[in-house]
């Protein structure tokens, strides 16, 4: 067996973090943990370095490699447009300041995250656009047919949402958003895929299967995974897992922490 603890500010970091109005961002990424989206480019001439075709998008380090293999996989190319990816408080705040400004109070509330409850802030989320003119900052194109469909079918194996579904908006807090997505892992998002869950109801659903009960058993492409919550005591909180089994690791932004076992 293996002797692990975890300190109350773990509770605050990981790709199952859940930020809405209720849960603000409680922990700023370190910017080490955040890098540019590889840039898809046009070579302009022979002698000339490629042109970037769209502005860096920074994302969080693991979010950011799944996310240009799950591109790859697909062959997306030039055509699919990453909009916007990690956003700092000051650039949310602005965000935020210009859309009440351009666009009223109705619609910011339903499409922009207060300052300090983006999950933009986290740099696990990004905003896809498919590539075509005119593109849309707050709103993006990005149809369930195609390219985008394409991308949509393999998201969930890839560890990807759907963030802000049709339907969930009394959890969710924003209206549907069909081109934010978020990295909550694997096989979290087949499960919430399957289930049709919103990450308000996943975290709330794992809270069955705590660490001194029952545990999740799942089985996804041929892999086997044992997943359980922890609710944290006081400042260290220190449980024990078979030692021969990877796992990781994930606060949930409330009050505890998610396992996931390999098995
Ligand atoms: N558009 C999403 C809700 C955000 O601003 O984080
Ligand atoms: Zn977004």
């Amino acid at each position: 067996m293996k002797a692990v603890t975890l300190h109350r500010e773990q509770i605050y970091g990981g790709s199952l973090l859940l930020v809405n109005s209720r849960y603000p961002l409680r922990q700023i990424i370190p910017p080490e943990q955040i890098r540019p989206l590889e840039q898809r480019t046009v070579q302009t001439f022979p002698e000339q370095k490629p042109a970037p075709t769209h502005p860096e998008i920074f994302l969080e380090r693991k979010t950011a490699l799944v996310l240009e293999t799950l591109f790859a996989t697909i062959g997306s190319g030039s055509s699919l447009l990453p909009v916007s990816g990690f956003r700092t408080r000051k650039e949310q705040e602005d965000l935020y300041a210009s859309s009440l400004q351009d666009h009223g109070k109705a619609f910011t509330e339903s499409y922009v995250a207060l300052p300090g409850h983006s999950e933009h802030e986290t740099g696990l989320a990004i905003d896809l656009a498919l590539n075509r003119e005119p593109v849309d900052f707050l709103r993006p194109y990005f149809p369930r047919d195609g390219i985008c469909g394409r991308f949509r079918q393999k998201a969930a194996s890839y560890g990807f949402v759907e963030r802000y579904p049709e339907g969930k908006e009394p959890l969710t807090g924003i209206a549907p958003e069909p081109w934010h997505f978020r990295y909550v892992g694997l096989p979290h998002a087949s499960i919430m895929e399957t289930h049709g869950f919103c990450l308000e109801e996943y975290l709330d659903y794992l809270k069955e299967f705590p660490y001194e009960g029952r545990h999740l058993m799942v089985r996804i492409e041929n892999k086997s995974f044992e997943i359980f919550y922890k609710k944290a005591e006081g400042d260290s909180t220190e449980l024990t897992l078979p030692g021969y089994l990877p796992f990781q690791v994930s606060g949930d932004n409330r009050e505890g922490f998610l396992f996931t076992l390999w098995r």
